[in-house]
């Protein structure tokens, strides 16, 4: 939808014209599976599909919001606080606007209207991107001046402490703080970020949505966070670690006898060595190795598949596809799992037949089929 096209349902729905535009893209995660939330580093960017965002304020003291994505409406008086209610989208605007209370700043009675152009539950932040966008919004229009970092910290406790899913902090830092062309490496337990030039030279980013319906909160997603805490537990007996990223590799195959567990060893084995693959992959970025990042996404995707147990027969057969393709030099699935996306590096010139190839493989073994694109890399939130 165009921006006028927009402003037009605006007007439509609540009679008045919006006076502010915002976006807030979505994510893919290039390298660094399931290590946020164990203080590992992470290595997401933005892309260029997202949310849009127009607000008016109201003088009826009532906080309205709408989505043309979804029929469910919310019109709440003004008040202090605010708490979940059912699992309708609002939730996660809703979430915000309360911790932005929270922190007690004082708003005004707001007309809102958002629009996706993510695919939803797909495991490209729809979540993170609609909480960001509000935060952002509500944060340039109120003159609260909430850094991006801070707005990602805010938003993942939403996440967390409203909405009921314990995330890690990468999805909202990565539409918060995108940058066009740029990957972030984010290490998750410090903050501290740095941007890499993404040069992939005459390939192209490409993002496989498998259709594969998921959502985050009735998946496995809490269960994993579980059990990297006891292993971590265990592993603290005998080694000097806040998270299981401060762990090398070498000092777990020492250790590793202690959880006497071996599921959580695998949890463990995956956390670890995949945090060493974001460092390897910086580097490959860095020395223009770009088979070299493609392999350590491969690495990425068997570790997810086999030791971490995330992937599924859809993304594997992504993946599968994708290392018979002779012009595809690396995939993995992206994001939490259980579905969702994958992402591939594939030669620019061979990307329509690349996904014409792949459709038919897909469906064949899967039964319906995957969507194919090829991705830009995008800024994080703004006003438009
Ligand atoms: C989801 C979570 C993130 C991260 C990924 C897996 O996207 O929201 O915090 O844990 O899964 O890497």
């Amino acid at each position: 939808m165009t921006k006028e096209a927009l402003a037009r349902e605006f007007q439509t729905r609540y009679q008045q014209e919006p006076e502010y535009f915002f976006f807030c893209p979505g994510r893919v995660n290039l390298i660094g599976e399931h290590i946020d939330y164990n203080g590992g580093k992470v290595m997401p960017c933005a892309i260029s599909l997202g949310t849009y965002l127009l607000v008016s304020k109201n003088t009826d003291k009532k906080i309205r919001l709408q989505c043309i994505n979804f029929p469910e409406t919310a019109a709440l008086q003004l008040q202090s606080s605010y708490s979940k209610t059912g699992s309708e989208w609002f939730n996660y605007p809703l979430g915000v606007i309360n911790e932005i209370l929270q922190l007690g700043h004082e708003l005004s009675g707001m007309n809102m209207l958002f629009y996706g152009n993510l695919p939803i539950g797909a495991g490209l932040s729809s979540s993170a991107s609609i909480e960001v966008c509000t935060g952002t919004a509500l944060s340039q229009i109120f003159g609260l001046s909430i850094s991006g970092t801070d707005m990602a910290v805010l938003s993942k406790k939403v996440e967390n402490e409203f909405i009921g899913m314990n995330c890690g902090i990468m999805d909202q830092f990565a539409v918060a703080m995108g940058k066009k062309d740029k990957a972030i490496l984010l290490d998750c337990d410090t903050l501290d970020y740095e941007y890499l030039s993404f040069n992939i030279g005459d390939h192209v980013l490409a993002i496989i949505n498998s259709n594969k319906e998921r959502k985050l909160t009735d998946s496995k997603y809490n269960e994993r966070f579980a059990e990297c805490g006891r292993a971590l537990k265990k592993l603290k007996q005998v080694l000097p670690a806040e998270n299981l990223c401060d762990i090398s590799v070498a000092e777990f195959e020492k250790a590793k006898s202690i959880i006497n567990d071996p599921v959580l060893e695998k949890r463990a084995l995956h956390v670890i060595t995949e945090n060493e693959r974001v460092s390897q992959s910086k580097e490959a970025l860095i020395n223009g190795e770009l088979s070299r990042f493609g392999e350590l996404m491969y690495a990425s995707h068997q570790s997810l598949k086999e030791l971490y147990e995330v992937s599924g027969a859809e993304l594997d057969t992504i993946v599968e596809f994708s290392k018979t393709y002779k012009d595809c030099i690396g995939a993995r699935m992206t994001g939490a799992g259980f579905g969702g996306c994958a992402i591939a590096l594939v030669k620019k010139d061979s990307f329509d037949d690349f996904a014409a190839r792949l459709i038919p493989y897909y469906k064949g073994r899967v039964g319906y089929e995957p969507e194919v694109f090829a991705s830009e890399i995008g800024d994080g939130a703004r006003k438009i």
